[in-house]
């Protein structure tokens, strides 16, 4: 209802003035003043973003293309201490020419939204946002170059983003020369801050490597130090399945829209091929018990059919959701990984069954490293991983930060202060991996507390845990050993000399009963 214009000092409007105020808000600009949600809120971490988002695209892209992914990280400073221009290349399977200005200059522009396959990208957001907060901060475009294949041309693009209309502004197009075969490139140039250590770059690449040991990345850094993670197997991951739904996991909003865009022309066969695990017969069960007809029209289906049907849903048994749309790193890579990484006395790792959240598939993977060259009386160091991609941000909104501090480890033999991650010499390693992984925010920094997936790391940690309680009080048996082999050992000459005395023994004899002495003491050693 329209507002009276107002009393005295305050200005007030009518709902007419304020319909001349409202207009819709492009996802772009919405993201422009919401920088920090896509992990730009300070300059150090807006040039770990940049770079992350690069390469977790060159990956993804080398990978679904069956290449071994060999990543060429650059960063120059330009002019003035906090201005980087970041160069990412791969030799990945390049990027039609047609598609390149939408991807680089349009948010929500992808190809792995819409898909139930596990990936480092999953929003569209990535890379464009990347390029959008490097022409906010230095105006500068982002460029591109890309080669589908040695006889095709490269194409080179300087591309920004109308931030009002979420479209993409060719500034140059050109056909180049350009010594890579096949693959892209893609140049930032950004306000940013470059330091080694936590939260860095570096770490971020370290970690990559860690957990992509089928990866070579070459880095160069702003002070010209260069650094190449090799990599340790020549045999790429699995390859992932995509998958359907599954109906255990679909609300009843996503059900509806599913049922007006499907292209199925009956209920039964919707159910049937829109979704994974519903035999035909299956279907025909859930039409019976929503009482709807197999044959009805989804797109005439009701809000209330719509619920009645999402009802019958879960009388149903249906199997769980199939599990190869997950590529897991492997207990082996992943103990292999922390050996290149730390010197340690122990090292453990664990792959898990795949489990279910919200009808979507996940695993979980965890590694324990102990002891060798870790600090005794610091906190634990956590690793944590989403579909092998290193978390290095928000740690404490993660469930893999909460499943950790939720367990007893005082229980396994290590140090923790209640309710935080353990201390001691400790490295804890965990990888979520699932098609769909639900992150708190676009920054994809942190894994939302979901109590299956929190349930499931506990489980997978714990597991880890116990191997390590065991090395602990076998290690604990051991000293406690030494200490009174040790202390036998001072007396077994003081024995020789006394038997010398009582009995006679002549040197040669004391010595023996010294040697035999000292041989049985040996003998005990525990293996
Ligand atoms: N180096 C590359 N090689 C080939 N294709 C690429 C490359 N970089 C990006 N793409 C394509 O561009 C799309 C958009 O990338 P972008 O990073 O914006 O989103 P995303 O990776 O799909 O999701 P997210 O926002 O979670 O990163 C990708 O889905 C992919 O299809
Ligand atoms: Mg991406």
């Amino acid at each position: 209802m329209a507002k009276k214009r107002a009393k005295k000092g305050r200005i007030t409007l009518t709902a007419d003035e304020m319909g001349l105020q409202q207009r819709e808000i492009s996802i772009s600009e919405f993201f422009t003043k919401n920088r920090h949600l896509l992990g730009f809120d300070n300059p150090r971490r807006a040039l770990l973003t940049t770079v992350k988002e690069a390469v977790d695209n060159s990956l993804d892209a080398c990978e679904e293309a069956g290449v071994l992914p060999d990543i060429w990280v650059r960063i120059r400073q330009t002019n003035g201490e906090d201005r980087f221009r970041v160069e990412v290349t791969d030799n990945g399977p390049g990027i039609v020419k047609s598609q390149i200005p939408r991807i680089f200059g349009k948010l929500l522009y992808g190809s792995k939204f819409h898909r139930l396959k596990m990936s480092r990208g999953q929003q569209g957001i990535g890379i464009s946002a990347a390029g959008m907060y490097g022409h906010l901060t230095t105006g500068k475009p982002v460029a591109i170059t890309s080669r589908t294949g040695p006889v095709q041309d490269a194409h080179y693009y300087q591309v920004i983003i109308n931030t009002k209309e979420n479209e993409p502004r060719i500034l140059k197009e050109d056909i180049v020369e350009w010594d890579m075969e096949r693959g892209t490139r893609v140049e930032i140039e950004l306000e940013g801050t470059f330091q080694r250590g936590n939260w860095s770059v570096d770490e971020y690449l370290e970690q990559t490597a860690t957990a992509n040991p089928h990866v070579t990345i070459h880095f160069e850094a702003p002070d010209g130090k260069k650094q190449v993670f090799k990599r340790a197997t020549e045999v790429l991951p699995e390859e992932p399945k995509e998958i359907k739904p599954h109906p255990y996991g679909i609300e009843l909003g996503m059900l509806i829209r599913m049922l007006q865009e499907t292209k199925c022309h009956k209920l039964q066969s919707f159910l049937h091929n829109d979704f994974c695990r519903v035999s035909s017969r299956a279907a025909k069960e859930i039409c019976e018990k929503a009482g709807i007809y197999v044959n009805a029209r989804p797109k005439r289906i009701a809000q209330q059919e719509a619920d009645r049907l999402l009802k019958a849903v879960h009388k149903i048994k249906l199997r769980k959701p199939p599990m190869d749309c997950i590529s897991p790193i492997g207990q082996e890579l992943i103990e292999k990984g922390m050996r290149k990484q730390f010197e340690a006395d122990l090292y453990i790792s664990v792959t898990r069954a795949p489990a279910v959240y919200r009808g979507i598939p996940f695993m979980i993977e965890a590694g324990l490293a102990h002891g060798g060259k870790m600090k005794e009386r610091s906190a634990a160091k956590v690793m944590r991983f989403a579909n092998r991609v290193p978390l290095l941000y928000n740690t404490g909104a993660c469930a893999i930060t909460h499943a950790i501090s939720k367990v007893n480890w005082r229980q396994y033999g290590v140090e923790q202060s209640n309710g935080s991650p353990p201390s001691g010499p400790l490295l804890i390693l965990v990888h979520v991996a699932s098609p769909w992984v639900p992150f708190t925010s676009e920054s994809k920094e942190a894994i939302a507390p979901y109590p299956e997936i929190e349930k499931e790391i506990m489980l997978a940690v714990q597991e880890c845990a116990r191997d390590l309680r065991r090395f602990l009080n076998r290690r604990r048996r051991r000293a406690e050993e030494q200490r009174k082999r040790e202390y036998i050992q001072k007396y077994i000459p003081h024995i020789g000399e006394a038997l010398q005395e009582i009995l006679g023994f002549s040197d040669r004899e004391r010595k023996k009963i010294d040697k035999n002495l000292t041989t049985i003491l040996e003998k005990s050693r525990t293996k």
